[in-house]
């Protein structure tokens, strides 16, 4: 999918023009006349200079384009992850998919900036909420907190 999009955008963006497209199918008829083992030989160079010009210009597009794919793809597994440690033990005083009753702390009111706060609370606990220190690694926290983050009014 992705390579035949590339494909049509970069004759259309990089290609030359019809009109020079054109000119240069003309003068290419024109060269019927030159001695045939010339023209042999320049053609084989001229085709496998393209095809590997092409083979380059996708491999450094597939090199431009992982590391996004892989930046999401660690995203939303990580909100996964995050999804079912909360469901395991957040959900019980936090409501089910974030929804608060009303009487705990609705988690979806956490702002980006609000890490630090998070991290601590959830490390040592605060009134009514017992501290997890001990019980979820810091990348169980790090994943609740993604999935807190995804699912916030405020993004
Ligand atoms: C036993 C019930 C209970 C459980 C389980 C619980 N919490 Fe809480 N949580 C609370 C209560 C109550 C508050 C409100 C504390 C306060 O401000 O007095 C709170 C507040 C918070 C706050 C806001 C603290 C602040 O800085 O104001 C965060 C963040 C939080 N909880 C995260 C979590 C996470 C993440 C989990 C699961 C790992 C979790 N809580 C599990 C009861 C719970």
């Amino acid at each position: 999918m992705a390579s035949i999009s590339c494909q049509s955008s970069s004759i259309g963006l990089f290609g030359p023009p019809a009109a020079s497209r054109e000119a240069d199918r003309r003068q290419r008829v024109g060269n019927i006349d030159m001695p045939i083992p010339a023209k042999n030989a320049s053609q084989t160079k001229d085709v496998s200079w393209r095809v590997r010009a092409y083979a380059g210009a996708m491999v450094a597009l597939a090199a431009a384009l992982s590391p996004v794919t892989t930046a999401s793809a660690q995203d939303s597994a990580k909100i996964e992850a995050g999804e079912n440690v909360f469901n395991t033990n957040c959900a019980v005083c936090h409501g089910d998919q974030l929804v608060s009753t009303g009487q705990t702390f609705d988690l979806r009111r956490l702002k980006d900036g609000d890490r630090a706060r998070f991290d601590n609370s959830v490390r040592n606990g605060k009134n009514q909420m017992p501290p997890w220190k001990g019980k979820l690694t810091d990348e169980e926290i790090d994943q609740v907190w993604h999935y807190i983050r995804a699912n916030a009014y405020q993004k």
